[in-house]
């Protein structure tokens, strides 16, 4: 989930009528509260119960009860819940290669079957580089099952070939879609628990991110090795209500008004400790669709907090303007628009 997209998002809805209307209901609202100051100091008897259910806190607390009368069978509701844990198992795996290179960095990159192209890029730019600062770096990528058939090629076979090939693809048997891919997350987990007994950290870094891997190793090198989490923390988001949002979340599967702090799923860095404490905290947890929400609910229930990195410049959500070719030694990671665009800027990088 990333604040600035979500703004942008719900700023195109922000269009006259509504705004006609939002001034209308402010109008509204504050004739009500001079109502209610002038009863109250009138001593007039007003209807209590009307004016105390619909203040927020009060609706808040309302909401919160009704938690309990969800039930599976409630559509609108389940459908921001994914299901993790399920009979999930990987059917294009690298069984032994983590175990036996040990690396001190894994890179975890979640990427639909289809987006060969991300793949490829990310195979040529920062996926090259394998030793940095003398300690070893692998990257993988997660895939789930398309649901795109391409006639030509299956999606599939054409996936069974790059696996052959570069050793990189972890595919396991659920549907890749957007609202999977919390699954796809906690498979990350998962996988790293029990392929990669002796690496120190793993990052979940997305397909359209710049990444400078050797800002990374070199901060990894100074940063604590148990129960550490960073990247960019979001503390105090507000929960998203508008039902046109991509991140909407109803009050019924999620009362409270913020979400606890947690790192942006754009890319975040772990020690690898915390994997299977964030997997028992699934337990007791159900899963919404938001992943990186999701990460930091388990980590609220763990109660282990997340650490900001060293200084602001290093994880960024939005390149600044203008870009000297110096700012991409200087991050660790940024957003960028498509892989065309990682292409780019990788030949150009450099002070
Ligand atoms: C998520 O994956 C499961 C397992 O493949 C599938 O049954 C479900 O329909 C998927 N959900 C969405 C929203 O795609
Ligand atoms: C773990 O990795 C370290 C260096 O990264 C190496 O010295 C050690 O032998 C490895 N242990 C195992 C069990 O592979």
């Amino acid at each position: 989930m990333r604040e600035t997209s979500a703004f942008k998002h719900e700023k195109t809805k922000w269009t006259r009528a509504p705004r006609l209307m939002s001034f209308m209901t402010l109008f509204l609202m504050m004739g009500s509260f001079m109502l209610i100051f002038c009863s109250s100091s009138l001593k007039v008897s007003w209807p209590l119960n009307f004016w105390t259910s619909s203040g927020p806190s009060q609706s808040d607390l309302h909401m919160t009860t009704s938690v309990g009368t969800i039930s599976p069978a409630n559509p609108s509701a389940s459908e921001f819940f994914v299901e993790y844990p399920g009979k999930y198992s990987f059917i294009l795996d690298e069984p032994n290669r983590c175990q036996q290179e040990s690396p001190f960095l894994v890179l975890m990159t979640p990427v639909a079957p289809q987006n060969r192209e991300a793949r490829d890029v990310i195979r040529n730019t920062w996926g090259t580089e394998t030793t940095v600062l003398g300690q070893m770096v692998s990257h993988y990528f997660l895939l789930g099952l398309s649901k795109v058939e391409d006639r030509a090629e299956p999606i599939k076979e054409q996936v069974l070939q790059e696996s052959q090939r570069h050793h990189d693809i972890l595919l396991s048997n659920f549907l890749d879609t957007y609202n999977n891919l919390t699954i796809k997350t906690m498979l990350m987990f998962e996988w790293l628990i029990s392929h990669c007994p002796n690496t120190s950290y793993a990052m979940k870094v997305d397909s359209d991110m710049f990444l400078n891997v050797h800002n990374l190793v070199d901060m990894l090198l100074k940063a604590p090795r148990h129960l550490y989490m960073t990247g960019v923390v979001e503390r105090g988001a507000a929960v998203l209500r508008d039902h046109n949002s991509k991140w909407y979340m109803p009050v019924s599967v999620f009362p409270e008004s913020r979400y606890p702090p947690y790192a942006l799923g754009m890319g975040y860095v772990f020690s690898l400790d915390l994997p299977q404490r964030i997997l028992g905290a699934s337990a007791h947890i159900k899963a919404v669709y938001i992943e990186d929400v999701y990460v930091g609910l388990c980590m609220r229930h763990i109660g282990i907090s997340l650490t900001d990195p060293p200084h602001g410049g290093l994880f960024r959500v939005k390149i600044p303007h203008p870009t000297s070719n110096c700012y991409w030694t200087s991050v660790i990671t940024t957003i960028l628009q498509n892989s065309k665009q990682l292409s780019r800027v990788w030949g150009t990088s450099g002070c």
